[in-house]
């Protein structure tokens, strides 16, 4: 099931929001990463920068067909040799059988403009599972505040909130940040 409020604009459109590798190291994804999940990657926003900073392997998970073809277009275009495309439906909390069989250590994770989802525990559950010991989880999402886009106040989650679903899940919560003028960025170790 594709989560609500998850459909996405015009790759541009998308795009202005984000300074991808700003953000990216201020939540200490670093050349010290191995291998890095995007959950929800969708167009590559970050999935393509990340690639480029980290070590290993960088593996983009979607269940939207139309955002993966733009994503491996532009993989192609830019020839990363380090990048997987899964399409997967991750509401299920099901482990990824195409990431368990890789055999690989998962030492980050991002949760980007993810958990207004209908299950961000479960979510959050599935990174926790997947992540090796002492791995990070990056978060950022949308501020609770007047946005140019973004999902419905009701269902947009704070700081706050994410930082107890973190918790809840078993993760650590490391920081808390400002990443732009509309987005906040929350920090997780395993
Ligand atoms: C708001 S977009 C965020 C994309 C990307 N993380 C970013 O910040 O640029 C949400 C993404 O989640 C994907 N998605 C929605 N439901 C999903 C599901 N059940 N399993 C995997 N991906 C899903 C959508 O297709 C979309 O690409």
């Amino acid at each position: 099931m594709q989560y609500r409020e998850s459909d996405m604009p015009e790759v541009e459109l998308w795009e202005r929001f984000f300074d991808p590798v700003s953000i990216l190291h201020t939540l200490e994804l670093d050349h010290n990463t191995k291998n890095y999940v995007d959950v929800g990657c969708g167009f590559g926003t970050f999935l393509i920068p990340a690639a480029k900073i980290i070590s290993g392997v960088a593996i983009g998970i979607d269940i939207n067909q139309e955002y993966l073809d733009i994503c491996r277009k532009r993989v192609e275009q830019e020839k990363l040799p380090n990048i997987e495309l899964i399409k997967e439906d991750l509401s299920d909390g099901k482990t990824s059988h195409t990431i368990t069989q890789m055999d690989i250590d998962v030492d980050y994770i991002s949760l980007f403009n993810m958990l207004h989802c209908e299950n961000p525990v479960d979510l959050l559950k599935w990174t926790e599972r997947l992540l090796a010991a002492k791995g990070k989880v990056g978060v950022i999402h949308w501020k609770p505040q007047e946005t140019p886009r973004g999902p419905a106040m009701a269902i947009r989650p704070s700081p706050s909130k994410i930082r107890t679903w973190g918790e809840q899940a078993g993760l650590k919560c490391v920081k808390q940040v400002d990443v732009s003028s509309y987005h906040y960025g929350v920090l997780f170790e395993k």
